[in-house]
């Protein structure tokens, strides 16, 4: 049960083939400061090394300044990398998804994005982002999209929507401290094969302060944060996104690939942090 080194990291398949690791690498709090760019890029790449090739970025963070520190890490390497970026609501309609798009390509200096999310859902039709998101495919600037804090009902309502089956992910706010996607969104998205990223997987670093997180981590020799992922890694169909610009969290965070946790540990998790036992409101960060 102890943590280890691997050199694989496990991955899953995509609808359409495409294979992703299940531990990818965020960068929502990146490109704010232009001091801290280099160090931030630095750390990615470094996870990038590790296995972890896949990287989540918006046009929101930083106002674009992360993407462009993805641009400096994956400069070297774009084809060992799975780009994911997200366009803002607002900017979701069948032209303006288009020219947002492009404006990240731009700023991530690629000429594809491997997956392009709506960010989460605004007031522009579905129908018409979904229209705007085949029209980059069909183009190339895309290979595929997805949508991140949709709902069930969300979900749905996609789904009926002609070409919104080619959904290939939703990412939402998913750790041991928050729980409700078990009830009803997971079920829903297992049964279509729609695989699910989870974001903020550490509960944005408050959960690795959970003093039931740490002695149960204790108990493993393993730190709060390597349990808090290899517990997310233990579903076949979910993709983790921890961000950090530490070094040594990212090495860290990169063992909790080879930490199993056993059924008397996963019991532990269920008594401190109980799944849900009825419907809730999607949470939202
Ligand atoms: N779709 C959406 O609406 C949405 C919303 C939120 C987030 N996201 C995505 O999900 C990614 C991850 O979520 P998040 O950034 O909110 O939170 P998170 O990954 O849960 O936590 C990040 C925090 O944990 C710390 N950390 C990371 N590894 C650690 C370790 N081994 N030990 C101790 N501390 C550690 C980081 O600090 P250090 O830098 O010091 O390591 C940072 O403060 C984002 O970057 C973004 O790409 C998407």
């Amino acid at each position: 049960m102890a943590a280890q080194e691997s050199s694989t990291l496990p991955s899953l398949s995509l609808p359409d083939g495409a294979t992703v690791p299940r531990l990818g690498l965020g960068t929502w709090r990146m490109g704010e400061r232009k001091t801290s760019a280099a160090r931030e890029a630095q750390a990615l790449m470094l996870g990038v090394d590790l296995g972890m090739t896949l990287v989540d970025t918006a046009e929101m963070y930083g106002d674009g300044g992360a993407e462009e520190v993805v641009a400096r890490a994956i400069a070297a390497r774009r084809d060992s990398v799975f780009v994911v970026s997200k366009v803002y609501p607002h900017n979701a309609g069948r032209k303006t998804a288009i020219s947002a798009c492009e404006r990240s390509l731009k700023r991530l200096k690629t000429d594809r994005l491997d997956l392009y999310l709506l960010h989460w859902r605004g007031r522009i039709p579905l129908a018409e982002t979904v229209d705007a998101f085949e029209q980059l495919r069909r183009d190339g600037k895309i290979l595929r999209w997805g949508v991140s804090n949709f709902d069930t009902r969300d979900m749905s309502e996609l789904f009926a929507l002609p070409e919104g089956q080619r959904c290939a992910a939703n990412q939402v706010l998913y750790h041991l401290g928050e729980r409700g996607i078990e009830w009803d969104l997971l079920p829903w998205m297992r049964e279509r094969h729609v695989p699910t990223m989870a974001y903020s997987p550490l509960g944005q670093g408050s959960l690795l302060r959970d003093p039931k997180l740490s002695a149960i981590a204790k108990r493993l020799a393993a730190t709060p944060a390597q349990v808090a992922l290899a517990w997310l890694m233990r579903s076949p169909d979910i993709v983790a996104i921890p961000e950090s610009a530490d070094p040594e969290h990212i090495r860290s965070n990169r063992v909790a690939a080879s930490l199993r946790l056993d059924r008397a540990t996963l019991g532990a998790l269920d008594a401190a942090f109980p799944p849900p036992t009825a419907a809730t409101p999607l949470a939202i960060i």
